[in-house]
């Protein structure tokens, strides 16, 4: 994976952004990564990716050796094995098909 490709597929988060969350702020746990652009919170493929970097940042370990084809091709199997959280109102869709977009309100005649 390059610095610029997404790690979390739902909210556009690169690799970037989770390496310098990671130097910046120094999350003690890997759940706080969330507060990265949201990354992990959608359809939850990343989750387990986004733990590597925060154990990477932890020991200095090389995270995942996937390039950015690979990642995103199981990510596809992940979601049509079903493995998906229904994303919240107003969140992307996990299959990284863009957000609908809301209801507009009714027009007064
Ligand atoms: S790819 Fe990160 S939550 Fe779906």
């Amino acid at each position: 994976m390059q610095p610029d490709d997404e790690v979390c597929l739902c909210f556009h988060v690169t690799r970037r952004k989770i390496e310098n969350y990671l130097r910046i702020h120094r999350p003690s746990r890997v759940s706080q990564l969330s507060q990265c652009g949201g990354a992990g919170t959608g359809c939850g493929w990343c989750v387990p990716f986004l733990r590597r970097y925060f154990d990477q940042a932890q020991t200095g370990a090389d995270a995942l050796g996937l390039t950015k084809e690979q990642y995103a091709n199981q990510r596809a199997a992940y979601i049509q094995r079903g493995k998906v959280h229904e994303p919240a109102p107003g969140q992307p869709d996990p299959s990284g098909a863009p957000a609908a977009e809301p209801p507009t309100p009714l027009q007064e005649p």
